[in-house]
């Protein structure tokens, strides 16, 4: 039978990307990246298979062959409550965490219902445009970068030399980022880390207004999860690198022209999305050590109430230990 639709997943999602979290900053600046993805990735499948949801992997670690846990299609939850689709990122920021720099995240998105959730195959990157509610509806991802600054700035209420974009520090961003400065805007380039970056043109609490540029497939349908839940707006149009990325594009029916608005990204009317912070940055603070107690700091989002709870837990790591998570070790 169904789950009563006014179930807040959310606060089950939480328990997931905590322990994510917390396995993958015992990793912090120890210059492992995959090591620390591997600990989170093992501490999220773990608590995934707890939940009474009837779930499969869109956005995973990738193809079964390559990724032995948390594969694309792979079945998680006990297969009794809601059927959903799940897009999860262990770590966003892996190479931040092995450096111990601020600004990765763990991160999980359940949608309600089937084939709602975008999947971008083998394309592993996106053009994405994102922005909060006051700008959601007034943008185009074809629309000329100085075009869409303006209708920002108005819409906002400001002057376009007062709008700050973030993006990720690419030279394949190099033309966005010389036509933001020629328009006079401010810029914020972040290394790794372009979900919280999404996020932030939607929270009150911060002086980022958009998003731009080319960055991740799987992090793009995270960030359109949130935005749902925030009221704010993404699109997206799939970027491949070579010939081998179009052809696979071609073969899957995956169209390359098309803009990917947030409703095709993540078309679900009920999204649940919930994110801890792994190294503590302007979004949320890093998991902290102290002894055997361990704390987290996370944010919780859904889309059907637009609720956005925020929410630090304190963790007794030798209790935890003795029943699910020995990747906490
Ligand atoms: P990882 O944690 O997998 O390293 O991803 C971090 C990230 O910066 C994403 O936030 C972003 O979307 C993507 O990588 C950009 O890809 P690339 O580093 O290849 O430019």
């Amino acid at each position: 039978m169904a789950e009563p639709i006014e179930r807040n997943l959310g606060l089950d999602l939480v328990r997931v990307t905590e322990t994510a979290a917390m396995a993958a900053a015992r990793w912090m600046g120890r210059g492992d990246k995959e090591q620390a993805d591997q600990a989170a990735v093992d501490g999220m499948r773990a608590h995934l298979a707890t939940l009474d949801i009837d779930g499969v992997v869109v956005i995973g670690e990738g193809k079964k062959d390559e990724a032995p846990m948390l594969f694309n299609g792979e079945r998680v939850g006990t297969g009794r409550g809601m059927k959903v689709e799940v897009a999860v990122d262990p770590v966003d920021g892996t190479t931040l965490t092995s450096k111990g720099e601020p600004g990765a995240l763990s991160v999980i998105a359940v949608a309600e219902g089937a084939g709602l959730m975008y999947s971008p195959g083998d394309l592993v990157y996106m053009d994405k445009l994102a922005v909060g509610p006051e700008a959601a509806g007034q943008v185009d991802l074809d629309a000329p970068a100085a075009d869409t600054l303006r209708k920002i700035a108005k819409a906002k209420e400001k002057d376009v030399s007062d709008l700050t974009v973030v993006l990720l520090d690419r030279p394949r961003n190099a033309e966005y980022i010389d036509a933001i400065r020629t328009e006079g805007a401010r810029i914020r380039m972040i290394r790794d880390g372009d979900v919280a970056a999404a996020i932030a043109t939607a929270r009150p609490d911060t002086s980022i207004d958009l998003l731009m540029g080319i960055g991740g497939s799987p992090e793009a349908v995270l960030a359109a999860a949130a935005l749902k839940c925030m009221g704010g707006e993404m699109q997206c149009r799939l970027w491949p690198r070579d010939d081998r990325e179009r052809a696979f594009a071609k073969e899957h029916a995956l169209d390359l022209e098309q803009i990917l608005t947030t409703d095709d990204l993540v078309g679900s009317k009920n999204v649940f999305f919930a994110a801890t912070g792994v190294t503590g940055g302007d979004y949320l603070r890093g998991v902290d050590f102290s002894g055997a107690r361990v704390t987290t700091h996370s944010v919780i989002m859904r889309s059907k109430t637009g609720s956005i709870r925020y929410m630090d837990a304190h963790h007794n790591l030798g209790r935890l230990r003795e029943i699910a998570a020995p990747s906490l070790d």
